[in-house]
């Protein structure tokens, strides 16, 4: 687990996935990096709270918030309905959206309806999960991360995946995802935010460091740093 040094005050327990870019992931050496890693450090700097990284699955981390085992997560999370009648989440920072991965040679998929009565691959617990239940006569295959659910759609076991749009988009630009395309337009329109323990005490410090961020400038300069061009 990794801590900051530079504030003073109290300690959050944040869980992450580190298997998420350019949102949460380890460079080669195995350090922590991302999006939301420098989104929340930002925040912290602002707020004055330390930040102490817990890693876990994506599937566990509401679990996690509802027994209060952590206090926070960066994870890319989708704000949705279901969520937030068990946690609470901060101010919206990130519009995303869900899109439909195929191979590139793959012809026959160029649409959601397309998507009936194929195998679709899903990471566990996460908004593409959801969607692909409502794919007439499809084969659902879940998988404990994004890297796994891509990989498989590399290897050709599944027809297609469903994932964030912006993740399938920076694998295939660094290269990670070799022969894999985006077909149609996004699926669903899509806001993260920083989701807590149900009425959290904390979310004021998080949400006023946010406001604080997006204001001063720093959100710019990180967004800048993960996707200028
Ligand atoms: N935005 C999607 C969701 O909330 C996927 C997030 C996956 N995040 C991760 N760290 N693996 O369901």
């Amino acid at each position: 687990s990794f801590t900051n040094s530079s504030t003073t005050g109290k300690t959050l327990t944040v869980a992450v996935e580190p298997t998420f870019p350019p949102f949460e992931f380890q460079s080669a050496t195995g350090e922590l990096q991302g999006f939301d890693v420098d989104l929340i450090q930002a925040i912290a700097q602002s707020a004055n709270f330390k930040v102490k990284y817990q890693n876990m699955p994506f599937a566990g981390m509401i679990p996690a918030l509802q027994t209060q085992t952590v206090d926070a997560a960066v994870a890319a999370m989708t704000i949705t309905a279901e969520r937030v009648k068990i946690i609470s989440f901060s101010r919206p920072y990130f519009k995303s959206g869900l899109a439909i991965a195929t191979r590139t040679d793959n012809q026959n998929i160029t649409n959601f309806d397309n998507l009936k009565n194929k195998i679709i691959g899903v990471q566990i617990g996460t908004t593409g999960a959801l969607k692909a239940k409502n794919i007439p006569g499809a084969e659902i295959r879940t998988f404990n991360d994004s890297p796994l659910t891509l990989q498989a759609l590399i290897n050709g076991n599944v027809d297609a995946v469903l994932n964030d749009q912006v993740v399938i988009l920076y694998g295939i630009k660094s290269g990670d995802l070799k022969r894999l395309k985006i077909v149609s337009s996004l699926l669903t329109e899509e806001f993260y935010g920083i989701p807590t323990p149900k009425g959290s005490p904390n979310l004021d410090l998080i949400n006023q460091g946010l406001a604080t961020v997006l204001k001063n400038g720093t959100y710019a300069k990180i967004y800048q740093k993960w996707f200028g061009t």
